[in-house]
C-alpha cells in the first residue's frame, strides 16, 4: 500500500515563520519562528520588519523542522504555502521561498488560502471533518462564519465582520489596558481575576432588526468605543479603573457574540459539526462557552497552538488537496493579500 502523502506546509502571511511536515494526519513537526517581539514597540506588526524576519528565519525554520520530522525537503511529495490574505510582501517571501523550492526538487505546489487551512488544521487534532460544517473563524485580520461542504474547494461565506476582527479589538482594548500586544493572550490572562458580569458592555448586531440584514455578520468597534468611554468616565470621576474586570467583561462580550451567532447558524443551516479557527479560538472563556452552549453539536476546537498561525495548518490542507487529486497550482503565482475566503486554491 502507498504511504499517505508528505507535505511540506509553510506560512509567512503575519508575524510568524511556521514550517510544518504532516504525513496523511500525522504532524511530524511544527516550527513556529514569531517574529512578534520585533513589533511590540510599535503596538502591531509593520510589515517591513515582518518581510525581513521571515527571510532572516525561513532556512533555518526549515532545517529545523526537516531535522524534527527525520526528513529530508527532497522526501515530500508536495509543498503548499500560503498565498493569501495577509501581508503582501510577507507572504512573498513564503511564496518565492516554495516557489524556488517546489522547481529544485521537482514536486507540485498548492498555494493555499490562509483562511481555509485555519479549518483544516482541525483535521490533525480530530480527525477528518465531517462535512458539511459550520467554521467560526476569529483571527487578527478576519471573523467570518462560514458554510463549509468540502475545505478543499467548496467554502461559502455566510457573514463575516463588517468592521474590526475579534483579534483586532482584543488587541485594541489590550493597548487602552495598558496591556502588550498581541493583546489577547493578555486580556485572557487579566481577565480571569475578573468579573464577566461587571459592566453591560454592548454586543454589536444582536438587536431584533440585525437579526434579518444582519444575522450572521459581526461589528466590534461599538464595544471598543464603549470601553473606551467606561476608560474616560473613571478617569473623569477619579475612580481606579478595575482592569481585571473591564478585560473580562470586554471578553465575555465578544465571545457571547461569537458563540451566539456560530450555534445558530448551525441551526440554522441544519448542521451538527462546529469547527473553530484562527488565534481568537486559543481564548479560554470561548473555548469554555463553545463547552457549555454546544447543546448536542459537535464542536471541534484544535488545540491553542494549532490555533494561532503556523505551517502545520498549511500542511494539512494540502494533504487534503493531494488526497482528492487537486490540480496545484502553476509556478509563478503571486501574492494575494486581500484573497476572498471562498478561493481556497489559488
Ligand atoms: O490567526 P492568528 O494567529 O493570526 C492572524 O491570522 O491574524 O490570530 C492572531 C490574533 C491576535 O489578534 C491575537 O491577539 C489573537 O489572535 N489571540 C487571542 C488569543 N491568542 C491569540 N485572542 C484572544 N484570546 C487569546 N488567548
Ligand atoms: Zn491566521
Amino acid at each position: 500500500m502507498r504511504s499517505e502523502p508528505l507535505v511540506l506546509g509553510i506560512e509567512t502571511s503575519c508575524d510568524e515563520t511556521g514550517i510544518a511536515l504532516v504525513r496523511g494526519r500525522t504532524l511530524l513537526s511544527d516550527v513556529v519562528a514569531s517574529n512578534v517581539e520585533e513589533h511590540v514597540r510599535f503596538g502591531g506588526v509593520v510589515p517591513e520588519v515582518a518581510s525581513r524576519a521571515h527571510l532572516e528565519a525561513f532556512a533555518p525554520t526549515l532545517a529545523r523542522a526537516c531535522a524534527e520530522a527525520g526528513a529530508r525537503v527532497t522526501d515530500v511529495d508536495a509543498i503548499a504555502v500560503t498565498a493569501g490574505p495577509g501581508l503582501a510582501g510577507a507572504l512573498l517571501v513564503g511564496i518565492s521561498a516554495a516557489q524556488g523550492l517546489a522547481l529544485a526538487i521537482d514536486r507540485p505546489l498548492y498555494g493555499v488560502n490562509h483562511l481555509a487551512a485555519h479549518v483544516a488544521v482541525d483535521r490533525l487534532a480530530h480527525g477528518e471533518l465531517p462535512q458539511p460544517a459550520i467554521a467560526l473563524l476569529v483571527s487578527g485580520g478576519h471573523t467570518s462564519l462560514l458554510r463549509v461542504d468540502d475545505v478543499t474547494c467548496d467554502v461559502e461565506s455566510l457573514g463575516a465582520t463588517l468592521d474590526d476582527a475579534a483579534g483586532e479589538a482584543f488587541d485594541k482594548v489590550a493597548r487602552l489596558l495598558g496591556l502588550s500586544f498581541p493583546g489577547g493572550p493578555a486580556i485572557d490572562a487579566l481577565a480571569r481575576g475578573g468579573d464577566p458580569a461587571a459592566i453591560d458592555f454592548p454586543r454589536g448586531l444582536t438587536r431584533p432588526r440585525d437579526e434579518v440584514a444582519h444575522r450572521h455578520d459581526f461589528s466590534f468597534s461599538g464595544l471598543k468605543t464603549a470601553v473606551v468611554r467606561w476608560l474616560e468616565a473613571c478617569r473623569r470621576e477619579g475612580i481606579d479603573i478595575p482592569r481585571a474586570d473591564v478585560a473580562a467583561s470586554f471578553q465575555e462580550a465578544v465571545v457571547d457574540v461569537l458563540v451566539r451567532k456560530a450555534v445558530r447558524a448551525c441551526r440554522d443551516e441544519g448542521i451538527d459539526t462546529l469547527v473553530v479557527g484562527g488565534g481568537v479560538a486559543a481564548n479560554s472563556r470561548l473555548r469554555m462557552l463553545l463547552d457549555e452552549r454546544a447543546g448536542g453539536l459537535d464542536v471541534r476546537v484544535p488545540p491553542s497552538r494549532l490555533c494561532t498561525d503556523n505551517g502545520a495548518m498549511v500542511a494539512s490542507l494540502g494533504v487534503a488537496l493531494v488526497a482528492r487529486n487537486a490540480p496545484p497550482t502553476s509556478l509563478g503565482f503571486g501574492a494575494d493579500s486581500s484573497l476572498p475566503v471562498e478561493t481556497v486554491l489559488t
